[in-house]
């Protein structure tokens, strides 16, 4: 129940003790904001179109996803996929790889379904499939019902002295996906071949001169006219700029691509990958994310595009933390925080059914039943993640910064964050636009113990108060991420519940839907204003006329679930100034039905 009345909800959260010792009074803790009114010119140079958020899939599961044939493609994705893109103008961005796709061969003429195991003994990070040209065809429908995408597809480098199949693979992709086809990935995580004994005696030196064959070869079929290789997609062995440096730059490259999470769980859970407070901390993104800053910076410079292609909480497949939350805000403040350090692009990765990480899940495990055409889907945090993030960009392309809002970039102590957005306008240049504030604090559940299961916030200072200061926009209007706490968890086996998590009030539904009416909070900032932020939560504040947040109904195909009772709900809070704990009791509800809705706002947000 939490997100429609922020201040009343945390007040309600406190108990005897917390009121007596006053620590309910410190619940709205304070952040002065400042973003200046234009970016730094070190951050110019990196202009993100507003799909700078993709979703990757591991080849070996797709099926189970998307569908075996283009004429069973499930509805449920289809409404995951519709949410995410109608909240940008640019095609949503898909990738399928992975491992899987780097140990599968093409079979060009399989052609009556997907893909198909053929090692059922196959180690559970790295299953080889034999799939065909249906792939494309399920691609290519996705798209024609949920919008139009910009797909990446990987190559193999495995094998480079016999690439005849790769180069059929992306001779199929290049013809059957035409303009959808953004980019061939050559080779998955090369820097990991040697070490998994896909190769032996491998290293850099060897890998550049193999990549000039593979390329060779692919231009004999005539399908590289204009740039749509990317590559090394490295994870954890290689540094990008060494990899530039021993001559990657040489090849027409369209992207450089690597992959990275900040924990892995290949041996089991340990007190890393299940630490919440580490991923709740927003200091911990500099390591995570900076780990190939020189390579990053060096393509910027040579204007090739850098994008991250698999991200997620932690790699093979996940710990007991990783459905929780946390996970939808570490998600977000991840994605933004490579966008801020010039990445052009960030995939969350979604795998096989029961992977802890996924974005979604059908009813059932699909090696028993098949159950992709039912209701019953479902819905992982970080889900909400890429649902927060495709409402982030701006049409005309954005500049994203790191606000270091109470020292956040390196004070390990911060329970907040923020970002700043610029629209990059072809007319105005750069213009302030959002504004994204993330709560880390929990203050909503003081039955977790501070110094156990590797959690410590302090419980006495939850709400966020983010002040706008005079003459940043003359009204705002925002949406607010929440749950009840930061162990808040969609899976209804482990105790949760399917609304745990709510994106402006609405929740995710048993088929992809969103389900819940839309809340939109609308404010005067003329000489400054408050957003009160939740705990824990986030939020994103539309700082301008010349933007706005979605209104539309993004559901392809309607679940039993849905009521046509109305979609949005509007907000008028009071710019709260100086209120501090009690501006609560200013917030005034007002309830607008669709007929109205769109008079009303267009005279609110213009009046
Ligand atoms: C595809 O072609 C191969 C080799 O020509 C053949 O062995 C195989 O049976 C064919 N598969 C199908 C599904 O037609
Ligand atoms: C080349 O690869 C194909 C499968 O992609 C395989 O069937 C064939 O045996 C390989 N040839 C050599 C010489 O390794
Ligand atoms: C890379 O591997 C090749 C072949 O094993 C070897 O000759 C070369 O010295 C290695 N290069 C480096 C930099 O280790
Ligand atoms: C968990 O992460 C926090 C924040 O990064 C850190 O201070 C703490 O030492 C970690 N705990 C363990 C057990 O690693
Ligand atoms: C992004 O790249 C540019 C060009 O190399 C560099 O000047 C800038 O400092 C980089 N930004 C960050 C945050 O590293
Ligand atoms: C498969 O799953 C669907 C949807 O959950 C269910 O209706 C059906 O009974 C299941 N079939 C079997 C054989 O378990
Ligand atoms: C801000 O930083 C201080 C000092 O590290 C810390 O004590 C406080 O909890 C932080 N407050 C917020 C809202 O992050
Ligand atoms: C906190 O740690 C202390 C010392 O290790 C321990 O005695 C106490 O039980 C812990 N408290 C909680 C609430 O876990
Ligand atoms: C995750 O597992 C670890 C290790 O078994 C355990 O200590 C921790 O309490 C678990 N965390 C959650 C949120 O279930
Ligand atoms: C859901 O919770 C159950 C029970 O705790 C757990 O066994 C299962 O792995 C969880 N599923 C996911 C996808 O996290
Ligand atoms: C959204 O669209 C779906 C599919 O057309 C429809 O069933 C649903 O009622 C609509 N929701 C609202 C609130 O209009």
């Amino acid at each position: 129940m939490s997100g429609l009345f922020p201040p009343a909800f945390s007040f309600l959260s406190c108990t005897l003790t917390t009121l007596l010792l006053h620590a309910c009074f410190g619940v709205q803790a304070t952040t002065i904001v400042s973003f200046d009114e234009q970016p730094p010119t070190s951050a110019t140079q990196n202009v993100v179109r507003d799909n700078f958020i993709g979703i990757s899939y591991e080849l070996a599961s797709y099926d189970t996803l998307w569908g075996k044939t283009a004429s069973t493609v499930p509805a449920a994705v289809q409404n995951y996929m519709s949410n995410l893109n109608a909240r940008m103008s640019n095609p949503l961005r898909i990738r399928v790889g992975g491992n899987a796709m780097d140990g599968s061969t093409y079979v060009p003429n399989k052609t009556d379904e997907m893909l198909i195991l053929i090692d059922p003994e196959a180690y559970f990070n790295d299953i080889p499939v034999e799939f065909g040209p249906i792939l494309f065809d399920v691609m290519n429908m996705m798209a024609d019902k949920a919008g139009e995408m910009e797909f990446v597809i990987g190559l193999s480098m495995r094998d480079p002295q016999n690439d005849t199949n790769v180069v059929t693979l992306a001779k199929d992709a290049h013809d059957k996906l035409g303009n959808r086809l953004d980019a061939l990935l050559l080779g998955n995580e090369p820097d990991l071949y040697a070490g998994h004994g896909n190769r032996q005696d491998y290293n850099i030196s060897v890998y550049i001169p193999e990549i000039g064959q593979v390329l060779d070869d692919l231009k004999k079929q005539g399908i590289l006219e204009k740039p749509l290789i990317g590559g090394p997609t490295i994870c954890c062995g290689w540094d990008l700029a060494d990899v530039i440096e021993a001559g990657l730059d040489r090849y027409d490259y369209k992207y450089y691509t690597l992959q990275h999470y900040p924990n892995h769980a290949c041996a089991g859970l340990n007190e890393r990958n299940t630490n919440v407070s580490s991923y709740a901390s927003h200091s911990n993104l500099n390591d995570y994310i900076g780990w190939n800053d020189r390579g990053i910076n060096l393509a910027v410079t040579d204007n090739v595009p850098v994008i991250l292609t698999e991200y997620n909480s932690v790699s093979c497949g996940g710990s007991n933390i990783s459905d929780l939350f946390v996970m939808s805000l570490w998600g977000i403040d991840a994605g933004l925080k490579a966008i801020s350090r010039n990445f052009s692009a960030v995939y969350l990765h979604t795998r096989e059914y029961g992977i802890q990480y996924n974005l979604f899940d059908p009813p059932t495990d699909p090696s028993l039943n098949d159950s992709s055409q039912s209701p019953g889907w479902k819905t992982g945090s970080t889900y909400y993640a890429a649902l927060f993030l495709s409402e982030v960009g701006s049409p005309s392309g954005s500049v994203v910064i790191d606000l270091n809002l109470n020292n956040s970039i390196d004070n390990p102590s911060s329970l907040v964050a923020g970002y700043g957005i610029y629209s990059a306008n072809p007319t105005y240049g750069f213009t302030r636009d959002k504004l994204v504030f993330l709560n880390y604090a929990d203050g909503s559940n003081p039955t977790y113990p501070n110094n156990g299961s590797g959690y410590f916030f302090s419980t006495t200072e939850s709400t966020q108060t983010f002040k706008i200061p005079e003459n940043t926009a003359t009204k705002v209007s925002y949406r607010i991420l929440t749950a009840e706490s930061l162990f808040s968890t969609t899976n209804t086996s482990a105790g949760g519940s399917t609304d745990a998590i709510k994106w402006a009030g609405q929740w995710i539904g048993d088929l992809g839907n969103l389900r819940g009416q839309r809340e939109t909070h609308l404010m005067e900032c003329n000489k400054g204003c408050d957003i009160v932020v939740p705990s824990p939560g986030a939020a994103i504040v539309i700082l301008t006329d010349d933007d706005s947040f979605y209104m539309g109904n993004s559901t392809v195909v309607s679940s039993l679930e849905d009521s046509s009772s109305s979609l949005d709900t509007t907000i008028v809070d009071s710019a709260g100034l100086g209120n501090g704990a009690m501006g609560s009791l200013q917030l005034s509800v007002v309830k607008l039905y669709p007929l109205w809705l769109g008079v009303a706002l267009v005279l609110m947000m213009t009046a």
